[in-house]
């Protein structure tokens, strides 16, 4: 464990026992209750007024993305005049700011900007002066995904997880490097060895990074076979064909691999998926009861809520529908949830007792959303709690309503 950057920022909890002549000291790491802050968001409705400030620790803006020169990094996807107001709000709040490097669409050049020793080297002192540049407490780093590929044309290596270890390393060892917060989002199993197979062993990443934040999210989407539970709290308990990941088998395979449970943020999500079923799927026959794992029409994708990206050609060229993302807002906005969140009279409604996730399924439209709710937040608080993880991260900030999922999580998460 580094001690040096966590004390940095750290709410050391120092309880003294005094023991006949010997003193014990025990230091507990704060718990961490997180969010990503989509910077280009702040004027689609969620200005920087409107996070709940008073009730994180840690908030992590969106994206400063890799580009093909390994001595830039860009704010051009989000709103970069935007940063300097988000670090000073977030300290005036005693929030830790950070910023995420990579996504999605930003992930392109992270394997060449860790590929050789001087990319690294460089690197090191591109994020350096970024995070000196903006004030940061910390860097988020969000390679989606080391040794394979996400958006479809990133740069890819067999050596990506070693060069990314490497890179951490030579980052730590930076006098600027060491103080700071150093987190990665990762997928829900271990980064890939040379194979493309999880690795046996990740642990030389417990000793460099503050936590990673496992993103629990996008496990069912329209890309999926079937409709099925974004963000399953677990997996296990259905049948093989069903298991996609979970947080359950998330926790358990990062820490079989090395990262201690103490290291692991849950990431957790304020959208959900919606998919076309036509009503002959939907319903169990001759009843108003939802079925598990419908079939869904792929050639006729509904949209989402209104920060929901539309059709058109992504970064790759690549010609995609509509995403059908719906933030908890856009389910009340579309009319499936009541304001309280509570799925509204004529709307359908399945509460999924294995993945702990809500479905909600309107007929006159024929569309089914799998999304997050009190409930599912709730479970996934316990979770956070039982297992003794380090806390949670919600992607993001801006997809709540009135704290609704916020709350949730909180209050089971003992925080
Ligand atoms: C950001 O956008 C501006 C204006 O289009 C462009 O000149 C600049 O090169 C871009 N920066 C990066 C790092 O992509
Ligand atoms: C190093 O970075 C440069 C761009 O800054 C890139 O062109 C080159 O491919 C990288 N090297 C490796 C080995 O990835
Ligand atoms: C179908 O939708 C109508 C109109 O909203 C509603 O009244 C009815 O209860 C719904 N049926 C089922 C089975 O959900």
């Amino acid at each position: 464990m580094r001690s040096s950057s966590l004390l940095h920022f750290s709410l050391v909890i120092a309880s003294v026992h005094a023991l006949g002549t010997n003193t014990v000291v025990q230091e507990a790491r704060p718990k961490v209750a997180a969010a990503w802050y989509a910077g280009w968001h702040a004027d689609t409705g969620f200005p920087l007024s409107s996070v709940s400030w008073s009730k994180y620790t840690h908030l992590t803006y969106t994206f400063a993305e890799t580009t093909p020169d390994v001595k830039v990094l860009s704010l051009n996807g989000s709103n970069a005049d935007l940063l300097p107001q988000f670090v000073s709000t977030a300290h005036s709040h005693g929030v830790k700011a950070l910023v995420s490097i990579g996504g999605w669409t930003g992930s392109r050049w992270w394997s060449a900007s860790v590929g050789s020793s001087a990319n690294r080297t460089a690197f090191v002192k591109t994020v350096t002066s970024f995070a000196t540049k903006y004030k940061l407490d910390g860097l988020d780093f969000d390679w989606e995904y080391p040794g394979s590929q996400g958006i479809g044309c990133n740069t890819v290596n067999s050596k990506d997880t070693a060069n990314f270890l490497s890179f951490i390393k030579l980052l730590r060892a930076d006098p600027v490097g060491k103080t700071l917060i150093l987190s990665a989002a990762t997928a829900t199993v271990p980064f890939v060895d040379v194979n493309g197979n999880p690795s046996a062993s990740v642990s030389g990443f417990a000793t460099v990074l503050d936590w990673i934040a496992v993103m629990n999210y996008d496990i069912w989407g329209p890309w999926s076979p079937s409709v099925g539970p974004n963000a399953p709290l677990d997996d296990t308990c259905a049948s093989a064909e069903l298991q996609a990941g979970s947080a359950v088998s998330a926790v358990a395979k990062w820490t079989a691999a090395g990262i201690p449970a103490g290291q692991i943020v849950l990431g957790v999500a304020s959208y959900g998926h919606s998919f076309r079923v036509h009503r002959a799927n939907a319903f169990k026959s001759g009843s108003t009861t939802l079925i598990p794992y419908p079939q869904f029409d792929a050639s006729a994708a509904p949209t989402g809520d209104s920060w929901d990206d539309g059709a058109g050609i992504d970064e790759c060229g690549n010609q995609n529908g509509p995403g059908g993302d719906v933030n908890f807002w856009g389910l009340i906005t579309l009319g499936y949830l009541n304001a309280d969140g509570t799925p509204k009279i004529g709307i359908a409604y399945r509460y999924d007792t294995c993945s702990q996730t809500p479905y909600v399924y309107n007929n006159q439209t024929e569309t089914m959303v799998s999304f997050d709710n009190a409930q599912s937040f709730g479970a996934k608080g316990s979770f956070i709690r039982s297992k003794g993880l380090r806390g949670f991260a919600m992607w993001e900030a801006g997809g709540d309503s009135r704290d609704i999922l916020l709350n949730s999580i909180r209050s089971s998460g003992g925080f």
